[in-house]
């Protein structure tokens, strides 16, 4: 009987290093305001934002990915030959194929690992950290370098009222590996497929090519009157969002401090993704944790950065002292599926080299 090999498991693993990358231009609610029918004083007041940042010059989804990358493998104590794989969440990589983390990976020195990219909205970096967790508990590999980068801005409509002011773009990068201590928990990770079109993008691929073969007959035809081929754009039905988030996401952090065995009092930090301040207050609120316990506010100034918003949000609290490597905190990302993924882990180190 030919008997298969299988991978040898272990049990600890943890978040090693992180590296983050902020993009150099900052856009004010002021400036928001230019192109949209709102205030800063509404913006700030609903949403906890004042300023963010958008991509600009030569600032690519690629450069910012492989900026936090690099950041990442530069504050992890370990070779970078040493990783494995490498997961870019993200869901502004525009092209399918080739889809982005092997290139990522090549401009980190990194040709030739493991390398693909995770979908999952603003719930991401939190799928992302689970399925490294996971795979390295397996045996897959010992290192795995794990990037949330977004420019959600490249398909903002930057006068609708339910996006232009919320949106940013970043990235933000973790090494995850093995460890002499546990530090991520078993990921808690759902979806609500049902409520899916609450954040979509217009138009889908489908729309888009069906939109582009009558673009071409029209020419064909020699019509005078050409349809205009459109811009991609995200739409969001914020009330219904918060509205799931309120119900689901209580639930969500219960089952991870169930899943992970620590108990309420004994989280020290809170960092949930960054998608609205008022949601992240109701969730603290209601969750129990103590008034003194911090809690990640990084929206205030880089607004919602989607799969970045929590390694970025990690990474300001580490590098301003809100937050200290080793404390064990709690992490939940949710958005667009609709879906969720939180964990418990203790957080690395501060970054020898931040971002600001
Ligand atoms: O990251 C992915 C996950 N995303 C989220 O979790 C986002 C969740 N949702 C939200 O953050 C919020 O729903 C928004 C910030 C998007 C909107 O805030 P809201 O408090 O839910 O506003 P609303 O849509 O319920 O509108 C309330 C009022 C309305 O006016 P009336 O009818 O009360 O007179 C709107 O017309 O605010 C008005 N309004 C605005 N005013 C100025 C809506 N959007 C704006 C705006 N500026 N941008």
């Amino acid at each position: 009987m030919v008997s298969i090999a299988v991978n040898k498991s272990r049990d600890n693993v943890a978040m090693l290093g992180i590296g983050a990358y902020r993009p150099q231009r900052i856009v004010s609610n002021a400036e928001v305001c230019e192109t949209l029918d709102s205030t800063p004083e509404w913006i700030f007041e609903r949403t906890g934002i004042n300023n963010r940042r958008w991509v600009s010059g030569d600032e690519t989804i690629q450069s910012i990915a492989a900026a936090a990358g690099e950041r990442a493998l530069k504050n992890t104590p370990i070779d970078r030959a040493e990783i494995g794989a490498v997961i870019l969440c993200t869901s502004s990589w525009l092209k399918l194929t080739p889809h982005g983390a092997p290139s990522v990976a090549s401009d980190l020195g990194l040709n030739g690992v493991a390398a693909f990219d995770l979908t999952s909205g603003c719930g991401g970096f939190g799928y992302g950290l689970g399925v490294a967790a996971d795979l390295i508990r397996a045996g897959s590999f010992d290192y795995v370098l794990v990037i949330g980068a977004e420019t959600m801005t490249v398909g903002l409509d930057k006068s609708d009222r339910s996006t232009a002011m919320i949106f940013g773009d970043g990235a933000g990068a973790v090494v995850v590996g093995l460890s002499e201590e546990n530090g991520i928990s078993p990921a808690v990770w759902g979806s609500d497929g049902e409520n899916a079109e609450a954040i979509a993008q217009h138009p889908d691929f489908l729309e888009y090519q069906q939109r582009a073969l009558r673009i071409e007959s029209q020419w064909q035809a020699g019509e005078t009157e050409i349809e205009s081929v459109g811009k991609m754009t995200l739409s969001m039905e914020g009330p219904k969002v918060f509205r799931w988030a309120a119900v689901t996401l209580p639930r969500a952090l219960s089952a991870a401090l169930d899943a992970s065995g620590v108990a309420k009092e004994d989280i020290e930090v809170f960092i949930p993704h960054q998608a609205n301040a008022r949601i992240n207050e109701l969730m603290k609120k209601n969750l129990g944790l103590a008034e003194s316990v911090p809690m990640a506010n990084d929206i205030e100034n880089t607004g919602n950065t989607s799969a970045a918003s929590i390694p970025l949000a990690m990474e300001e609290m580490l590098v301003t002292g809100k937050a200290k490597g080793g404390q064990i905190a709690l992490l939940l990302g949710f958005g667009a599926g609709l879906s969720y993924a939180g964990q418990v882990v203790t957080l690395p180190p501060a970054p020898k080299e931040p971002s600001f």
